[in-house]
């Protein structure tokens, strides 16, 4: 398949609304959209990214004035999730709308809803006929994209086009929060950290450790994610500071172990949590075999950090 490369929005959501699947630029990660009136779209997204048939996808809108077509029920500490966060980089779970198919749910009865600011997206989503069911645009088990090169890199080719934009603001995939039961729960932590959420709707919890017995609450969070080619060695400083490995690499906050190969210290947790994916797939595209990466506390964005890089070097 060409793959079109363009800047116009109005070209991308043509290929979209014609059945075309469309990466596209938001403030998190770059996304891999299709129309969800769209089913053969659909099922040749999760072909194209390799993704398993049930791992459900997030839908996204322009407005919240979409919200009624695909969710069935939002509650109250939806509404004021909404109100305090859309749009931004907050995905929640809702009971859903008949109207969502179930290949974009993966058969479950709720959908993951968003809402992006960054404005590139939302005057694609806007011409967009239907709302955009749409999964991070990187093939599965890799790195999410966070700029338009990297989409390019994993799906040139399997794509209809590819809308470039700038590199994500965010660079972490959104928060997701389950609204669909009694009680809010966070799945996925994001650049909207817990204690955010919890200034508004003080009864969300933090996912509890899964249960063997139970089905994984959010679906994808039972599959490798975020990992580079590199085995990923999470570092405390406190370690051997020099280590003797010629393609070796860091990312973190504090001062770096010395002889590492490739190096990027982040000012703060902002520039970390921004750079972490695009340094990975230049880590990989430069042939480093262990890069090690400062663990940061689990207080604001480091929990979401945390998270990454836990999976990343496959510890949960
Ligand atoms: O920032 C983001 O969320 C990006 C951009 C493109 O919006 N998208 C993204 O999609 O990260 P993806 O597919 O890579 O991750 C979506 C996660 C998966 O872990 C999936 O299992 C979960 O959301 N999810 C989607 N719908 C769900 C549902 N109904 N219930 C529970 N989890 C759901
Ligand atoms: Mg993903």
């Amino acid at each position: 398949m060409q793959t079109t490369l363009t800047d116009s929005v109005e070209e991308a959501a043509r290929i979209l609304n014609s059945g075309g699947i469309v990466a596209f630029p938001t403030e998190t990660v770059y996304g891999l959209g299709a129309g969800i009136s769209h089913p053969e779209a659909i099922r040749q997204l999760f072909r194209a990214k390799g993704r398993p048939m049930d791992n459900p996808l997030i839908v996204h809108l322009y407005s919240t004035q979409q919200l009624a077509a695909v969710a069935a029920e939002v509650n109250q500490a939806a509404k004021i999730l909404i109100e305090r966060f859309f749009p931004g980089p907050l995905t929640l779970v809702l009971k859903k709308n008949p109207a969502v198919p179930y290949s974009v749910t993966a058969g479950l009865d709720t959908v993951g809803v968003r809402c992006p600011q960054n404005p590139v997206a939302r005057e694609f989503l806007r011409l967009c006929d239907s709302p955009v069911a749409a999964p991070s645009a990187n093939l599965s088990g890799l790195p999410s994209s966070t700029n338009w090169e990297a989409v390019y890199e994993d799906l040139d080719g399997k794509i209809g086009c590819l809308l470039r934009g700038k590199p994500s603001a965010i660079g972490l995939e959104s928060t997701i929060v389950d609204c669909s039961g009694a009680k809010p729960v966070l799945l996925r932590a994001g650049a909207i950290t817990l204690e955010q959420l919890q200034a508004v709707v003080p009864e969300i919890t933090a996912n509890a450790a899964t249960n063997e017995q139970e089905p994984p609450k959010s679906p994808g969070l039972k599959y490798p994610h975020y990992t580079p080619k590199a085995s990923v060695v999470l570092w405390d400083g406190k370690e051997e500071s020099r280590i003797e490995n010629s393609s070796s690499a860091y990312i973190g906050l504090s001062s770096p172990p010395e002889g590492v190969a490739q190096l990027k210290v982040c000012l703060n947790l902002e520039e970390y949590g921004r750079e972490l994916f695009r340094f990975f797939r230049q880590c990989d595209a430069e042939g480093i075999s262990i890069i090690y990466c400062e663990l940061p506390s689990s207080r604001g964005l480091g929990r979401a950090i945390s998270d990454r890089l836990m999976r990343a070097a496959g510890i949960s």
